[in-house]
Parts: C-alpha cells; structure tokens; sequence
C-alpha cells in the first residue's frame, strides 16, 4: 500500500477499543447537535444562499464540538477535518471527521446524513500513507450508528438497541448487484462520473445515490448495497466507514491495487468488487482518465 500505511503501527487493543468508544460517543453527540439546531425550514424559506450559510455554520459547529470534545480527551492527538483547521499529532493518531457527511441532503431534509468519526494512523494527507484503526458513522435522523475498530469486527446499532455484528455474505454475481455511487460538486467531475457510470449501469443490477458515501460505505457492509464506487473523495468521507466495511469482510481500494483514495474507491464483498473493479477500470480506459 503506497507508502506503507499496511505496515503502520496500530495501538494496542486496549486502546483500540477506547478510540472506538470515543468515536462513537461524539458522533452521537454531533449528530444530536445537527439534528436538534437544525431549522425545519431549512431548504424551503430561506434564500439559497442563506440556506447554504446554515448548512456552513452547522457544520462548523458540529466540528468545533468534535474538535474540542476530542482535544479534552485526548490532547496530543492530531485532527483533520472537512471544514477549515487541522492539528499536528504528537501521538500516532490522528482524528478525521466530516462533521456532516450528505450536506445538500441536509439542506434539503432529506434523511440520508450522517456524522463520520475517524481515528486513522500515518498521514490523512496523503493518500496510501494512512489507514483508519477505528470509527463511527451515525445517521442521527434514523439513529442508525456504525463502529469498528481494527480487529474487532464492525457493528451496527439502532437507537440504543444492543450491537448486531455486520458480516458479508456470499456476494451475487456483478449483474445481479445492487450498486452505490456518488457525484462531486464540480459539474466537469460530474460528466466525467456519468460517461463511466454510462459504461457500468448496463452490467450491474442497478444504481443508488443515496447522497452520503459514509452512509453507501456503511450500507455496504450492512447489505443493503451490494457495492459501491466513487471517484473525488476526501479521507474524511470514507475515514471511519472503510473500517466498517473491512471489518465486515469487505474490500475497498483503488484501482489496479492502489489504496482507496480520491482517485477512485471501491468496495463490496471480495468477490464482487474485483469484478466491479474490472469494470471500472475498463470504464475508466474507454472514458479517459483526466477530467477535462
Ligand atoms: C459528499 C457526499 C456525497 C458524495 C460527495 C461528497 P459532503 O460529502 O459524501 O455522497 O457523492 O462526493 O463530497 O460534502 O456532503 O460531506
């Protein structure tokens, strides 16, 4: 993997399971702010951009709680988030959070939200260079939440309803899949995303854009999509559900065995994501690799 992020040091077990605990403890706190303060109206009577600015200042608060929840918990860990200001680690973790994963589905109401929690080793930055050793992606709109730390499989939990353990199963054959995808805010990387989804679609069961890919991520590891690609995401994205999906038994990568990046991130059950990676890179040939 890249520089070596397979051969970084993870913490002990013990402190594993704290960093989990963690995780999963602000993101429900977050995801109670982003819920509670979150005017009715938002996406219908405000102008769009004051809409926009809401959107803006929630997400920044929801990391500024994270940030300094996580900075009294642990203060020699580094921080990296989806809205401005990162910090240095003096530990070997660094936390990565999106505050609000989906956020023009929370503009618009549109329950499929969702707060990722990271905890990763080596450096976010960079991609091939860091990997998450635990996390938490909680939909505070159906209190859906997922959690896995390194090793200690990935779990999935409804309000405060006990842990059901996420396992893949046999997957079904490529044709047969039903299959997550997702579309950047730049409208040139959206044509590019629809000329390689035009040379997907016609092999695959059918499409999802459900609007958060922690939330597609996490669905793959719980079933309810099978796979799932998508090229332009940040490490804040994917940070805490990679994890969920791994420690379900899934796979997620790049393409042609690079590491999961904003060039391009696959996952599903082994099986079915190498053939959605064949098919992907192959739509990537035929469509060009540049954006344009
Ligand atoms: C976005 C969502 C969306 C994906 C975009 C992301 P944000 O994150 O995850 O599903 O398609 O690529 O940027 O901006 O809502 O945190």
């Amino acid at each position: 993997m890249g520089t070596g992020a397979a051969d970084l040091a993870v913490p002990s077990a013990q402190e594993l399971e704290q960093l989990e605990g963690l995780a999963l403890e602000l993101a429900l706190e977050a995801g109670r702010l982003i819920v509670d303060e979150r005017p009715d109206d938002l996406g219908v009577s405000h102008t769009k951009s004051t809409a926009t600015d809401i959107v803006t200042v929630m997400d920044q608060r929801a990391q500024d709680l994270l940030r300094s929840r996580l900075h009294s918990a642990r203060p020699q860990d580094g921080f990296l988030g989806e809205e401005e200001g990162g910090a240095d680690t003096r530990s070997q973790i660094t936390w990565v959070v999106d505050p609000i994963d989906g956020t023009v589905n929370y503009l618009y109401g549109i329950p499929s939200y969702a707060v990722s929690v990271a905890a990763v080793v080596g450096d976010p930055a960079t991609a091939g260079a860091w990997r998450p050793v635990a996390g938490a992606v909680v939909n505070p709109v159906t209190a859906e939440s997922f959690h896995a730390r390194l090793s200690g499989g990935a779990w999935r939990r409804v309000a405060s309803g006990p842990d059901e353990a996420l396992r893949l199963g046999e997957p079904p054959e490529l044709g047969q899949a039903l299959v997550g995808t997702g579309f950047g805010y730049d409208a040139r990387r959206r044509v590019w995303q629809g000329r390689v989804l035009a040379e997907v679609i016609g092999q695959v069961r059918d499409i999802r854009r459900i609007g958060s890919a922690a939330l597609d991520l996490c669905a793959v590891a719980a079933g309810s999509l099978d796979c799932y690609f998508e090229r332009g995401l940040n490490a804040w994205d994917m940070a805490a559900a990679w994890l969920v999906v791994t420690e379900a038994g899934g796979a997620v990568t790049g393409l042609a065995g690079a590491p999961p990046s904003g060039a391009m991130v696959v996952a599903g059950a082994p099986l079915l994501h190498g053939a959605l990676e064949r098919v992907l890179r192959a739509a990537v040939e035929a469509v060009g690799a540049e954006i344009g």
